[in-house]
């Protein structure tokens, strides 16, 4: 899908030496390049699990906690900002994860390119860049195109997860969602840890909403 506006913008801003200790030698381990073809999950993990993606996982402390909760499922991160790859990866490894690799690109792409239609258990989506200026609205990612692929990627019963602590964003993600012909609203949210960027929300007052939709299953 050729794309002219993004999610996101890429400032690089501070990374640690350890950070970049992590790019240069961790992501060769746990990361998978970005290619065009479709990611074989069962070669990488070495197994048959249930695959779930998460989108934009920042420093990835949530990530790595969920996927250390969750040995059952392997974990696919989707994530631009170098300094928060190079955080994931250390945690990677400190927690000695092997059900949880990262992949440093665009998740539009990712999703689009290296993500088979239906082959997916579930997609994270917490606090996505809530671009609160009207005129840079265009750049949010929950919008009708974005709703269609990643529904197209789950499996029928398929979970999409997404949670923000911007209440007119929520709204949009609800509309966007409930109007995707392939996805039905669930009965409960799933918990998840409180994210990163989460704290610094509830810190300035945000509520904080979760949206769990379903792949329908006919
Ligand atoms: C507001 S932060 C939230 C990070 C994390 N989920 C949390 O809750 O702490 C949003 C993240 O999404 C990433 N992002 C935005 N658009 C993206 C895209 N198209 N592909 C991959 N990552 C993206 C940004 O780099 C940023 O790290």
């Amino acid at each position: 899908m050729k794309r002219e506006i993004r999610s996101f913008v890429l400032r690089q801003g501070r990374t640690t030496p350890s950070q970049q200790r992590a790019l240069g030698d961790l992501l060769p381990r746990f990361g998978i390049p970005f290619s065009d073809s479709f990611l074989d999950a069962k070669r990488l993990f070495e197994r048959t699990a249930p695959i779930v993606v998460e989108i934009g996982s920042g420093m990835g402390e949530t990530t790595a906690e969920i996927a250390q909760a969750h040995p059952e499922t392997d974990y696919v991160a989707i994530e631009v900002h170098g300094p928060g790859v190079g955080s994931l990866l250390k945690k990677i490894e400190a927690l000695g994860l092997k059900n949880l690799r990262v992949i440093r690109h665009d998740a539009v792409e990712v999703l689009g390119q290296m993500i088979a239609d239906g082959s997916l258990a579930g997609i994270h989506l917490f606090f996505p860049d809530p671009w609160p200026k009207k005129r840079h609205h265009k750049r949010r990612l929950l919008q009708p195109p974005f709703a269609a692929l990643a529904a197209r990627k789950l499996a029928p019963g398929g979970y999409f997860h997404a949670a923000t602590d911007w209440a007119e964003y929520a709204e949009q993600m609800a509309a966007v969602l409930s109007a995707e012909p392939l996805l039905e609203k669930a009965d409960q949210v799933k918990n998840r840890p409180v994210t990163k960027f989460e704290r610094r929300g509830l810190g300035l007052g945000h509520p904080v909403r979760d949206l769990l939709f379903l792949r329908r299953k006919e």
